[in-house]
């Protein structure tokens, strides 16, 4: 196979449980997945992430520290991938690097995910795609979601109305009518609040298969609060993150009674309408709704959407070929693509950037 056809895709993203690590060979109009290795975040890795990701004492200095170690941790994940396909660095064409998100803050216009990408060059070899969203919100978009581009390539129906839902730490939503254009925004939570919680009271990183919140009862006035709140009210384009959606701002919500695995199951039940509602205000008519993300095995939350949506066919994106866990990682291989061949990427209707953009900065093997 020539060298131009393999990309590495590495998507770290906002749930923090790790990297997720996919070759795939991008010749043809559908992308092949030849190897996939999830390398998970040691816990203290996680902790050093997530203290960063408000204001504190020297964080430039502990950020950049933690870009290096986070740029060999992608290459420890990219050197077992390589090895499980028995490829080697200089067939790979290049590496789509997503980073870790710290801050995303397109009202302050800027995003920043951490990952020394020289860094990785250097270690593993291979030119490297990184910095997608920088682009995008500088030529005025959100900078976020960027998927439902990739989505839109490769999951597009001529005359069924889909959607795609990607329930990672937050959600995303990409709506692809058979005809016109498609959109796409980020719907609200969906997993970061349940693992939080169920971090805070059962020190688990996150909630199997949704069973702790189902166990429990939701407290409807409380859902309904979260459900008022401002972002999942206000209009596309729109992205969020762990600024908006973190432990602090649910418990100013609480009144402190409220018995955990009764949160627990408020918060399922609050991904549930976030992504329920975005789909039946910004997708109307869909007919199919495929999900993929960590949260696609949440089999409560994928029970709660089923019945929140009586009308549309729920499966997961393997239906389609492209495997629910892998999805992301995939897109990010497609946008180093995308960036090495100098191939502008239109988000208008998505992010509301001005005008279609090459995404990415390139850093040479
Ligand atoms: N079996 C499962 N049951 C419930 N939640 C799950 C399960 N497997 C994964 N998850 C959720 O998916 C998250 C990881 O999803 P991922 O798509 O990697 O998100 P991100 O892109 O934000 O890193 C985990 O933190 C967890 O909340
Ligand atoms: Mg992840």
């Amino acid at each position: 196979m020539s060298k131009h056809e393999l990309y590495v895709g590495l998507m770290s993203g906002t749930s923090l449980d790790g990297i997720d690590a996919v070759l795939v060979a991008l010749s043809g109009n559908t992308p092949e997945l030849l190897a996939t290795t999830f390398r998970p975040y040691h816990v203290t890795l996680k902790q050093a992430l997530l203290s960063l990701h408000q204001p504190s004492h020297d964080e430039l200095h502990r950020a950049l520290l933690l870009g290096n170690t986070l740029a060999q941790e992608y290459a420890s994940a990219v050197a077992s991938l390589l090895h499980t396909a028995a490829v080697t660095p200089n067939e790979i064409r290049a590496i789509g690097c997503h980073g870790q998100t710290i801050r995303h803050r397109p009202d302050a216009s800027y995003t920043l995910q951490l990952g020394n990408a020289a860094l990785l060059s250097e270690l593993s070899g291979i030119t490297v795609a990184s910095d997608f969203r920088s682009r995008d919100i500088a030529a005025g978009g959100q900078g976020a979601p960027l998927v439902p581009a990739f989505h839109d390539k490769v999951l597009r129906h001529p005359d069924i109305h889909r959607a795609i839902v990607n329930i990672g730490g937050i959600s995303n939503l990409t709506n692809l009518p058979p005809q016109g254009t498609a959109t796409g925004f980020d719907c609200g939570p969906g997993n970061l609040l349940m693992d939080a919680w169920i971090m805070l009271h059962r020190n688990e990183a996150y909630d199997r298969d949704g069973a702790w919140a189902a166990s429990g009862q939701v407290i409807a006035p409380l859902l309904q609060a979260l459900l008022d709140g401002p972002f999942l009210h206000a209009p596309p384009p729109k992205s969020s993150g762990r600024e908006l959606f973190n432990l602090a701002w649910l418990e100013n919500h609480l009144s402190g009674d409220e018995a955990p695995v009764n949160v627990q199951a408020t918060l399922l039940a609050f991904s549930a309408h976030a992504i329920a509602n975005a789909i039946k205000t910004s997708c109307k008519g869909a007919k199919e709704i495929y999900l993929c993300g960590g949260g696609a095995h949440n089999q409560e939350l994928v029970r709660q959407l089923r019945i929140a949506l009586p009308d549309c066919l729920l499966q997961p994106t393997d239906k389609l070929g492209i495997e629910a866990d892998w999805m992301e990682a995939m897109a990010f291989a497609w946008l180093a693509q995308q960036t090495i061949q100098g191939r502008s990427i239109d988000l208008s209707a998505v992010t509301g950037a001005r005008h279609p953009c090459i995404l990415g900065a390139i850093y040479q093997a």
